[in-house]
């Protein structure tokens, strides 16, 4: 029976691709830091639970030896845990950067450094590191959050190139506006923003209609099956990212007039 890790499981995306592997047959350990939630999820589909803090690299790091020790093989790790930051760029706190930089990047840093040589030394597996369409195209008005998810995008597609040769798979997922309780809770415990409290209505003003988690986890499992690079979706995120390969002046153009919709920041000064 093939097994997988997914980080941050217990809710919206790592939720929903924790239930459709399970129906799939797959070993599935839910990790997240959100215990009750996590418990939850895991008896409903008959998996297992690891509370866990993507921050913690040594927890990381002991949740993957003992899966491995215990199942014998790790097949598939989903680097998926993550924060929503919201915010214009003058209101960000250093706070807001440091946590970004902590959950959303270190968390996958460690994920990967935990699994890469596990599944070296097996000579298969796949990493699937969960990223953003805000890690392709310019996102204002999430700063932190956009640099992190740029940086989980790098951080995959060279270690693709170097995992290849070695048998192990590596896919980033850049999903754009999907319909999760990520959107309700921007910048935990962090100083509230002007838009931190409208991530939704921002979401749905930039996107039209937010895309739905089920078809979101669907399109993450095709992409990894395929051995996809980069698994991006839905067509509107396709558009904007082929856009932005084609342009990018036009594309930050667009950022600009999505800004200007949005009116959180100061005075709009360019007129003048
Ligand atoms: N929802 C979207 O619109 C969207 C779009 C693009 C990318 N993403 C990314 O998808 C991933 C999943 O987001 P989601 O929308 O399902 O959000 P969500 O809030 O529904 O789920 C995230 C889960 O991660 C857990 N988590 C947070 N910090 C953690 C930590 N330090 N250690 C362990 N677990 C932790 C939370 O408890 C929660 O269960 C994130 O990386 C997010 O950035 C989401």
């Amino acid at each position: 029976m093939k097994t997988a890790v997914i980080t941050g499981g217990a809710s919206g995306i790592g939720r929903a691709l924790a239930r459709e592997l399970s129906l799939r047959g797959v070993a599935v350990t839910v990790a997240d830091l959100d215990e009750t939630a996590g418990r939850q999820v895991a008896a409903e589909c008959g998996l297992a639970f690891a509370p866990l803090d993507v921050c913690d690299a040594a927890a990381v790091a002991e949740l993957y030896g003992r899966v491995m020790r215990e199942h014998g093989r790790l097949d598939f790790v989903f680097n998926n845990a993550g924060i929503a930051i919201g915010g214009a760029a003058e209101e960000l706190t250093l706070a807001h950067w440091e946590k970004a930089v902590d959950v959303n990047l270190r968390g996958v840093v460690h994920g990967v450094h935990a699994a890469y040589p596990i599944m070296l030394e097996q000579g298969s597996g796949h990493i699937v590191n969960t990223a953003s369409l805000a890690g392709l195209v310019p996102a204002p008005f999430m700063l932190p959050y956009t640099t992190t998810k740029h940086a989980v995008v790098g951080l995959s597609l060279a270690l693709r190139a170097e995992a290849a040769p070695r048998g192990v798979r590596v896919s980033v997922v850049c999903p754009g506006f999907t319909d999760t309780p990520l959107l309700d809770h921007a910048n935990p415990g962090l100083p509230e923003t002007a838009l931190g409290n409208r991530a939704r209505e921002a979401a749905v003003r930039t996107q039209g209609r937010l895309y739905p988690v089920e078809a979101l986890a669907r399109d993450v499992l095709r992409g990894v099956a395929r051995n996809r690079a980069l698994i991006v979706a839905p067509a509107s995120g396709r558009a904007a990212w082929r856009g932005m390969r084609l342009s990018p002046a036009a594309a930050v153009r667009a950022a600009t007039l999505a800004v200007r919709r949005l009116r959180v920041s100061g005075p709009d000064k360019s007129d003048k």
